[in-house]
């Protein structure tokens, strides 16, 4: 087995860990807990179930981003950033980078404190937000995973 196939599983791995938590969090825990639990409990509950996963998806943004860069030199592949039908290698490097902004920029300098205060504030209008905002994420994550596997195995757009 060559270090590419290894970098190859690892970086899937880590997109079935980070990118599975999202549909989690979107699909499953949020509906569940505007449909289920009082306004004034979700706040909680939702912090430290959503905590928990964000620290996890921290270290599978750091190695599905390592493994990404690793086979892209391995495999020579930089000049594909220049081809617009390989739309998936942008795909994926954008998708890379939001959650990376968020994760370790955004959600601790202030994304944290502003969801905190306005969802004491106003519970409803803001958990219905951060669920949209959920569901975009997923949706063009979705989208840069079915790209990338179905433009690596030969599939030209
Ligand atoms: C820094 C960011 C990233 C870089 C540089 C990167 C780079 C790569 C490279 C070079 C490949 C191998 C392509 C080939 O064999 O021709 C690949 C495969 C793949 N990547 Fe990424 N990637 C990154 C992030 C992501 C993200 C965020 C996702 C998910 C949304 C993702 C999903 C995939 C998938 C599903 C495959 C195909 C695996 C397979 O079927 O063999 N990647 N990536």
């Amino acid at each position: 087995m060559d270090d590419i196939a290894i970098a190859r599983a690892l970086h899937v791995l880590a997109i079935v860990h980070w990118i599975g938590g999202v549909s989690m969090v979107t699909l499953v825990l949020l509906p569940s807990l505007m449909r289920s639990v009082p306004a004034a409990d979700r706040l909680a509950l939702f912090e430290r179930i959503e905590g928990r996963f964000g620290k996890q998806a921290r270290v599978s943004t750091i190695i599905a981003g390592v493994s990404g860069f690793y086979m892209t030199e391995k495999l020579d592949a930089w000049d594909r950033f220049g081809d617009p039908s390989l739309w998936w290698m942008h795909a994926m490097v954008a998708v890379w980078a939001i959650f990376t902004f968020v994760l370790f920029v955004a959600e601790p300098l202030f994304l944290h404190r502003w969801f905190h205060e306005r969802a004491s504030r106003e519970p409803e209008g803001t958990f219905q937000l951060v669920w949209r905002m959920h569901i975009v994420l997923l949706s063009v994550s979705l989208a840069a995973v079915a790209g990338a596997v179905l433009g690596s195995h030969g599939v030209v757009f």
